[in-house]
């Protein structure tokens, strides 16, 4: 609440995060971690990073290095294309989270990522009372879910990142990859925030080694940038998870 209007965070339903580095980056990162066992700075220029994470690391945070991954209307030309060529499942049903929704369908939901090993937004960050944004579940007959994909606007409207949304939160149940479940709720969820919420950038971060992730990112018109997405764990707090994968 308190940083809800400073240009320099972000908050994308998990943890508020920092989004313009500067020098004080490192004291920042530090008491973003103390505060919720976790934080993350974007857009941090990847040619300084090794300096930054030895830093964060002295600072008794365990850094994660993940790809800095955006789209611009790459994203959205790969999205309709999505839409347009895609055979929906037979038995497959796609639902948005909104306050209808049942706290118990939710908690399936969070249980299916975390299963996926992503961790998922709360509640009402999914059912779009926060953030702006949306989040699609694909659910099978017996209506449960298989797959989900979420994206939010995160940035202040004064920040120089405003018109770029928090893209990702992709995840398929194991006996549902390869049907390009992931594709079609990540493509639904890009239109939906370029049509209804005037996102013009999408950002995530992908672990270097998550390649069906990458893949996944690429054909949806997010690249590889010169930036690194650095996530930092306070591991006393946060206990062994991460953020993304
Ligand atoms: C990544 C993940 C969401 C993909 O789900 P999915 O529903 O199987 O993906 P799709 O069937 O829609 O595949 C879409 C594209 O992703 C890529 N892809 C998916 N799985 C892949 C794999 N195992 N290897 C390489 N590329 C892969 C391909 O480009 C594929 O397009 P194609 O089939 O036309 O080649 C799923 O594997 C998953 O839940 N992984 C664990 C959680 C995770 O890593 N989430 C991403 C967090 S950033």
């Amino acid at each position: 609440m308190l940083l809800k209007k400073d240009r320099r965070f972000a908050f994308q339903g998990r943890i508020v995060l920092l989004s313009d580095p500067g020098e004080d980056m490192v004291e920042i990162m530090v008491a973003l971690a103390k505060l919720q066992g976790g934080s993350v700075c974007n857009y941090f220029p990847k040619i300084n990073a090794q300096q930054a994470i030895s830093d964060l690391e002295g600072q008794g945070l365990s850094v994660v290095e993940h790809d800095h991954l955006r789209g611009t209307k790459a994203c959205l030309d790969a999205s309709l294309k999505t839409l347009e060529t895609f055979a929906l499942p037979e038995d497959i049903s796609i639902t948005v989270i909104d306050e209808t929704t049942s706290p118990q369908f939710v908690s399936e939901v969070v249980e299916m990522s975390e299963k996926c090993g992503v961790m998922s937004v709360p509640g009402w960050v999914m059912r779009g009372t926060g953030p702006k944004g949306v989040f699609f579940v694909a659910q099978n007959s017996a209506g449960e879910p298989v797959a989900c994909a979420g994206s939010f606007m995160c940035h202040p409207k004064n920040s120089s990142h405003a018109q770029d949304a928090f893209w990702g939160m992709l995840a398929t149940r194991s006996d549902r990859r390869g049907q390009g479940l992931a594709c079609l709720l990540g493509a639904k969820a890009i239109i939906h925030m370029w049509e209804v919420h005037n996102a013009r950038g999408f950002i995530t971060g992908v672990s270097a080694d998550n390649l069906s992730s990458k893949a996944l990112c690429k054909k949806m018109g997010l690249s590889n940038s010169d930036w690194q997405y650095l996530s930092c764990i306070d591991h006393t707090i946060f206990g062994g998870d991460a953020i993304t994968k």
